[in-house]
């Protein structure tokens, strides 16, 4: 899940492959690298870490040429280190791989036995030994690439600079996207519109097995069998634009408070407000009064496919399977008579929900896509798209594309529940008006900030936290435990409230925060039971509810943060907010990284 670029410019590439570089480290950024052909020889610079180190590295050696490749890594296989950072290159090949490459081991030793020196850790580098091993026998760029390609196993994204080859440069995909952006006079490679988007906004995207061989003024594509095809050229106008954090110190900070505005511009996407009724798109055949319906996702778009799953049941009535895509995609999980499938996904290139994607269509059902990125590859493959207009979200940890997703998936249910006939006109008005009240509470809730600020600085010490939610507040529980994990590095487990004495109760102890979501609805009197039993053993409770819920827990709550009265409809809308700015303020006052935390990518490309 690296980022790739590849520039056969009129201009100094170095910079260029730096800018577009900048725009794809969400997809990865353990480590940087450019090559360029300078006077006909390949020239590398490569830095372990962020991006700012390869610039720096490039500011002391700069490097000439205007014909390029770039790359911004996700370690898989071999450590974040400079030797493992790409390129990978041979005296005559430069390569830059998205993707794993399963039989690189075998590779590997057929080549080192065919004499070649191997000098990283990766899988990627035996693609540049195997294309150069070709060229050795003679053959020209194009067929030593078309033969390496053959031969390689697994998922990749490849773009590959020959040296002694200004006019040339190839890229390949199988499993991982790539695009071909056409400019004037000039050609690039991308492993995303993105990438492309400083220098052309005209992108054709490679399909599954295609070969692309690129001149400045022309683009040759071969197919899985080796035949010249045509691929639609896409206006891209997305992405142009560099995203700045503006007057905040974090993206993630900016994306928190944009959602007022995320999350009503994707409603208003779906709601016809003078008639108080959701308006769908077209669905491209999927019939929404099916028997039952599966919703997939990884991670925090896993986490609002769950809470759909309780609206849809709720609502609409309808039998709702949900699952984590990476084991979706292995359970072989049958279907009744008439289902639908719908995939959430921010990025649209999540490697397991594209193949759980996949799976489903294999099988019969129709996909529906809620999707931010359009144009993404899941946002292509699926018949019908719900998009979520939260805008690029730059932080690594999710936030207003998640409350897009809740926004786009309550709609869903509430046009499920008129195409099943168990919504009246009149349920339907009043679920749709209490779905346009949402961006205000979410702004109501954002008022929080100060206490939660301080509560924060008391959490940072904590090694360990839980978090405890009942039906709807289930997944938003799982959520807010996930989201400070990934920015804070403090473990944290999200449980149902109702699950703790079945285990979880045994780590209660005066170290260990449970922080609940609890608004004072149906089931709060059950929540406040598991609250009394934490707080019988010792427990120190932060709990997240409305006014009369404060008045129920202010003996036993350690911490109230006070989130505005609202419908339980809209609930995990405006409760994800406080748990959001608590991992935030947490992960600030623990001094880590909150917009490119350690370990993780943006977006996850490999299984
Ligand atoms: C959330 O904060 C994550 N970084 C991660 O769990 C993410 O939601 C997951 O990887 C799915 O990504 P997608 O929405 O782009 O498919």
């Amino acid at each position: 899940m690296c980022g790739i670029i590849g520039i056969l410019g009129n201009a100094p590439a170095a910079p260029r492959l730096v800018e577009a570089l900048k725009r794809l480290e969400y997809r990865g950024y353990d480590s940087a690298g450019v090559a360029t052909l300078e006077n006909g020889a390949i020239k590398r610079r490569r830095a372990a870490g962020k991006l700012a180190n390869l610039e720096r590295v490039l500011a002391e050696e700069p490097l000439a040429g205007v014909t390029g490749i770039g790359h911004t890594r996700w370690a898989t296989h071999g450590a974040p280190t400079t030797g493992n950072a790409h390129p990978h290159a041979t005296d005559k090949v430069a390569i830059v791989h998205n993707g794993i490459i399963e039989n690189f081991r075998a590779l590997r030793e057929e080549l080192k036995n065919a004499g070649r020196k191997f000098s990283s850790e990766t899988d990627s580098e035996v693609i540049a030994h195997l294309i150069t091993h070709y060229l050795d026998k003679g053959q020209s760029p194009e067929q030593a690439a078309i033969a390496a390609v053959r031969r390689l196993e697994g998922a990749f994204g490849i773009a590959v600079l020959f040296a002694g080859e200004e006019v040339v440069l190839i890229g390949a995909r199988k499993g991982s996207p790539l695009a071909v952006g056409l400019g004037d006079g000039e050609m690039f490679l991308g492993s995303d519109a993105i990438a492309v988007s400083p220098f052309t906004t005209r992108v054709m995207f490679l399909d599954e097995g295609d070969i692309a061989v690129l001149s400045r003024t022309s683009v040759k594509v071969l197919d899985a069998d080796g035949k010249q095809v045509e691929r639609k050229v896409h206006i891209f106008a997305g992405g142009v634009a560099a995203v700045e954090k503006g007057n905040h110190r974090h993206f993630m900070q900016k994306e928190i408070y944009e959602q007022p505005e995320t999350v009503g511009r994707t409603i208003t996407r779906y709601v016809n407000a003078f008639e108080e009724r959701i308006e769908m798109p077209d669905f491209g055949g999927v019939d929404l009064n099916a028997e039952s319906a599966v919703i997939i996702g990884c991670g925090t778009a896993h986490y609002a496919g769950r809470v759909a799953e309780y609206w849809l049941e709720q609502i609409a009535g309808i039998s709702v399977e949900t699952d984590i895509a990476s084991e979706f995609r292995y359970r072989k999980p049958a279907f009744g008579k008439s289902a639908f499938s719908v995939f959430v996904s921010q990025s649209g290139e999540t490697a397991d929900t594209l193949a759980a994607l996949r799976y489903c269509k294999d099988n019969g059902l129709k996909t529906l896509a809620v999707v931010n990125v359009p144009e993404s590859t899941i946002w292509r493959e699926a018949d019908a798209r719900l998009p979520t207009l939260a805008g690029p979200e730059i932080g690594v940890a999710s936030t207003k594309a998640f409350t897009a997703q809740l926004s786009a998936l309550a709609a869903l249910a509430i046009a499920v529940g008129r195409a099943r006939g168990t919504l009246s006109s009149d349920d339907e008005r009043r679920l749709v008006r209490t779905l346009m009240e949402a961006p205000r509470l979410i702004a109501e809730a954002l008022g929080a900030e100060p206490e939660i600020e301080k509560i924060a600085q008391e959490l940072s010490h904590a090694r360990d936290v839980l978090y405890l939610g009942r039906g709807v507040h289930y997944p938003i529980a799982l959520e807010g435990a996930l989201k400070l994990k990934e920015i804070s590095y403090i473990h944290a487990e999200g449980y149902a409230a109702g699950e703790l004495k079945h285990g979880p109760i045994a780590l209660i102890d005066e170290a260990t925060p449970v922080v609940v979501v609890a608004p004072h609805d149906a089931l709060f009197e059950k929540t406040l039971s598991n609250m009394q039993e934490v707080n019988a053993r010792g427990g120190k409770l932060i709990v997240i509810t409305d006014a009369a819920g404060a008045a129920a827990v202010s003996e036993i709550a350690q911490h109230i943060i006070l989130a505005p009265a609202c419908d339980p409809f809209v609930a995990p809308l405006v409760y994800s907010i406080p748990i959001q700015l608590l991992a935030y303020f947490t992960a600030v006052h623990k001094g880590t990284d909150v917009d490119q935390p350690r370990n993780l990518a943006k977006s996850v490309t490999v299984e």
